[in-house]
């Protein structure tokens, strides 16, 4: 039932640009471009993130350096972080599987409560439906909010550290299948500014800003200069010891906010 009611609320963000659109003043017209490009479904143009921060990380400054700016995506991300356990016996990350939606539709003030709210859902969908689930279901009906899947990658730079980065890929989107420059449309990022979740720092992820990685000098992907990950529900391993060579999965629900990126405006 959960994950129906998943489905069924992810499908309905569909309508929010149409409600958007319907109390815009009739003299506003949609720019063309909006709605068949790559561009973020509703505007950007005067967000700030400042405006969606709790003042308990407006006093850390966390993300300030892009709080006079707007970003070029604004997604809720669904799915599950992954661990693995060390030799010591501990938690420790190996990357995650979510799929974002296009939130941009949504006044800022509800992103918080709406991120909580389909955490709800997705927590109490049964385990038998996986991430994987989520994704194909998603690709099957295409809903225009779809926006691309997350996922982590090897490091680019040097095939034997043994880190991971974190990438972001939006080349399979329906949205943007006819757009000629779609395997553009990517990132990969490191991370920075890392700060824990204010409100439980244990089972939520820590909020971060994630800058594009570099490669041999060049940007790793043009979807984005940077992404800050924020309103985390869930996502933290238990600190609870585990068997070496275990894996584990932890159910994910927050926004990313993309901000910068060359591609969105090379779009068709
Ligand atoms: C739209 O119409 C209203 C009322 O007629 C007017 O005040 C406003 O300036 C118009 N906006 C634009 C963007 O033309
Ligand atoms: C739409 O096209 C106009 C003119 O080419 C451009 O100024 C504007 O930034 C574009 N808007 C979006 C959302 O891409
Ligand atoms: C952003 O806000 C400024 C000042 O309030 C306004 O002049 C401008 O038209 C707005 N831009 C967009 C894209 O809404
Ligand atoms: C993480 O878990 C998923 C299953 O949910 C799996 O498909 C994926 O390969 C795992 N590994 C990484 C590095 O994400
Ligand atoms: C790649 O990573 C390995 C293992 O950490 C390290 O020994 C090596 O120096 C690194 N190579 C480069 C070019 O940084
Ligand atoms: C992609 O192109 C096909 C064929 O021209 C068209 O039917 C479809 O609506 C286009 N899709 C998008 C998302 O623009």
């Amino acid at each position: 039932m959960s994950f129906t009611k998943l489905i069924s609320t992810l499908a309905l963000l569909c309508v929010a640009p149409l409600a958007s659109a319907m109390t815009m003043p009739m003299n506003m017209t949609m720019p063309m471009n909006m709605s068949m490009t790559g561009a973020s479904i509703c505007p950007t143009g005067n967000i700030s993130v400042k405006a969606a921060l709790p003042d308990a990380m407006i006093k850390q400054n966390f993300a300030s350096d892009l709080w006079e700016q707007s970003p070029t995506y604004i997604g809720l991300s669904v799915g599950t972080q992954n661990y693995t356990c060390t030799e010591a016996g501990a938690w420790g990350p190996a990357g995650a599987i979510t799929y974002l939606y296009d939130i941009s539709c949504l006044p800022v003030m509800h992103h918080k409560p709406f991120t909580s709210f389909i955490a709800g859902l997705w927590d109490n969908t049964p385990p038998v439906v996986t991430n994987w689930d989520l994704v194909d279901l998603t690709e099957k009906i295409s809903p225009g909010v779809a926006l691309g899947i997350h996922y982590w990658i090897p490091d680019p730079n040097n095939a034997t550290s043994g880190k991971i980065f974190a990438k972001w890929d939006f080349s399979q989107a329906e949205r943007f299948r006819n757009d000629t420059h779609a395997d553009h449309a990517f990132v990969v990022s490191s991370e920075s500014n890392i700060l824990p979740d204010p409100i439980n720092p244990v089972v939520n992820s820590q909020w971060l800003e994630e800058p594009v990685l570099l490669v041999n000098g060049q940007k790793d992907g043009e979807l984005a200069d940077v992404v800050v990950r924020f309103n985390s529900n869930g996502g933290s391993a238990p600190t609870t010891a585990c068997t070496p060579g275990a894996d584990l999965q932890v159910k994910s629900t927050l926004n990313f906010w993309f901000y910068g990126g060359h591609w969105a405006e090379t779009i068709m």
